[in-house]
């Protein structure tokens, strides 16, 4: 039996030790075979010696630019297995190529960036993706691409004046920004980190959600009479703008992907919109504008209560998602002599929550005493209060769920909180006036 066992998992060892990861056949397709295909000064291509040559390379149909589907498998078929010689034939001897190649050195250092996708793709890093947290600087023209292992700024998105919100699409190949000065969704390259797509919004927007599939964006228009606007983020297309009472602030997809919930401060009201229509689906009036929100779940992932931040309240307030009811509402602590925040506070002196990943706590912000505090959940008892800065905005938490990010508006910084240990552990320096942060996985190259 033992025997057995052990002739069962070597194999697998011994893959893990020494096999690097598979070849990815849409990276080759994508991003290899246009660097096959392409005329570069003092060179002839690729193509024109390798389609009867080796290793071979399918010969082009008459005018055609590219190679067909069929074909470009064949090429990944075979040029999988020239990952090494890939690497150094071509490339200067004196940049660390070998010293002959018929077909001529086409790069001359492996910092070239056709080199080093073809290095990406035979180490199988190519469209690697790892955790990010996007901060948005609210009164800048920036936002600030943070590495949760380091909690360095290690990326900026430019050029979007009065960036709002910002979210990762599920798949991480983009990030999409609402541009309030512009009133368009800028679709953002995720490797590149540049604007690809600015797609106009029915007004001005606030803040934004993307559906679990990715296939559509979910803009909060603030500007009356208050809207969400549906867009197709791949085709680039606004679908459709569901009218709504009052200009809508926030607007979020619920962790199950069913509904999308949007919040208007001048209507006061939350709205529920079903996500297969597209139509609102339940609405509930509130005495105060509507905030922040965040999501507490059943088991089954099904939407149990809604989180809501009101205006002028320093405090949450539960809402149930069956019965449509506020449940409870629990005032945030007056901290005795801490000094209270009396400048900017727009009206919310609490803005910002999150739920960490095991769903066990809620973090909510306080404006007017520069902390954060954890609440137990289901039960919203005061945990801990931790102070981060001045005017402490928005939270998020990278899907690895260690530490919590918290845009501290008046520091021009965002400050990391240990989720365990409730500490801060560091204070990251971004942009004019952090505030919207977002975290996910993200193509990186
Ligand atoms: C002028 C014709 C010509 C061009 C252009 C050319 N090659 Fe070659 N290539 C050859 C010939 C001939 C050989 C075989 C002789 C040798 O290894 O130098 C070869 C060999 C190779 C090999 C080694 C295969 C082995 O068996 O080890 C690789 C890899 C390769 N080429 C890649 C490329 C790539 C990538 C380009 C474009 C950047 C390119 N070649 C452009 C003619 C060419």
């Amino acid at each position: 039996m033992r025997f057995a066992l052990v002739l069962v998992l070597s194999p697998l060892l011994a893959q893990q030790a020494v096999i690097p990861p598979p070849l990815d056949y849409t990276v080759f397709r994508d991003e290899v075979q246009p660097i096959f295909l392409k005329k570069r000064p003092g060179h002839a291509r690729c193509v024109e010696c390798h389609e009867h040559g080796v290793p071979p390379m399918e010969p082009l149909a008459p005018g055609a630019a590219t190679w067909t589907e069929a074909q470009s498998r064949k090429n990944f078929d075979m040029w999988k297995q020239f990952g090494k010689q890939l690497l150094v034939h071509p490339l200067a001897a004196k940049a660390g190529g070998d010293h002959f190649h018929a077909g001529g050195k086409h790069w001359a250092s492996k910092d070239d960036p056709e080199w080093r996708i073809l290095s990406q793709w035979v180490s199988g890093t190519r469209g690697a993706l790892e955790p990010r947290v996007l901060q948005s600087n609210s009164a800048g023209d920036s936002i600030d691409v943070i590495n949760p292992a380091t909690n360095k700024v290690v990326g900026v998105i430019e050029g979007i004046e009065v960036p709002h919100g910002v979210v990762i699409s599920p798949d991480g190949t983009r990030v999409y920004v609402t541009n309030e000065s512009k009133r368009t969704l800028d679709i953002v390259d995720a490797a590149s980190l540049k604007v690809t797509k600015q797609v106009p919004l029915s007004g001005r927007p606030n803040n934004l959600a993307v559906s679990k599939d990715g296939k559509t964006v979910y803009v909060a228009i603030v500007q009356a009479p208050g809207a969400v606007d549906v867009i197709d983020p791949v085709a680039g297309i606004n679908l459709k703008s569901i009218p709504l009472k009052g200009g809508i602030h926030n607007v979020y997809v619920t962790p199950d992907g069913k509904f999308a919930a949007a919040g208007s401060i001048p209507g006061k009201l939350l709205n529920i919109i079903d996500t297969v229509t597209n139509t609102v689906a339940w609405t509930l009036p509130t005495d105060a504008g509507v905030r922040p929100m965040a999501f507490v779940t059943n088991p089954d992932g099904s939407t149990r209560q809604i989180i809501i931040q009101l205006s002028d309240y320093h405090g949450i307030a539960a809402i149930d998602f069956v019965t449509h009811r506020e449940v409870k509402r629990v005032p945030l602590p007056d901290p005795t002599g801490t000094p209270k925040e009396t400048q900017g506070i727009q009206g919310s002196p609490s803005h910002g929550l999150a739920i960490t990943n095991d769903g066990k706590i809620l973090w909510a912000t306080s404006k007017w005493y520069g902390y954060v505090a954890a609440f137990s959940l289901p039960d919203l008892k005061l945990v801990r209060v931790v102070p981060v800065g001045s005017h402490p905005e928005w939270l998020t938490i990278p899907p690895d769920g260690k530490n919590l990010y918290v845009s501290c508006a008046g520091d021009d910084a965002t400050v990391v909180v240990d989720n365990k240990t409730m500490q801060v552990v560091a204070k990251i320096p971004v942009g004019a006036v952090p505030k919207r942060n977002a975290s996910g996985m993200l193509r990186t190259n």
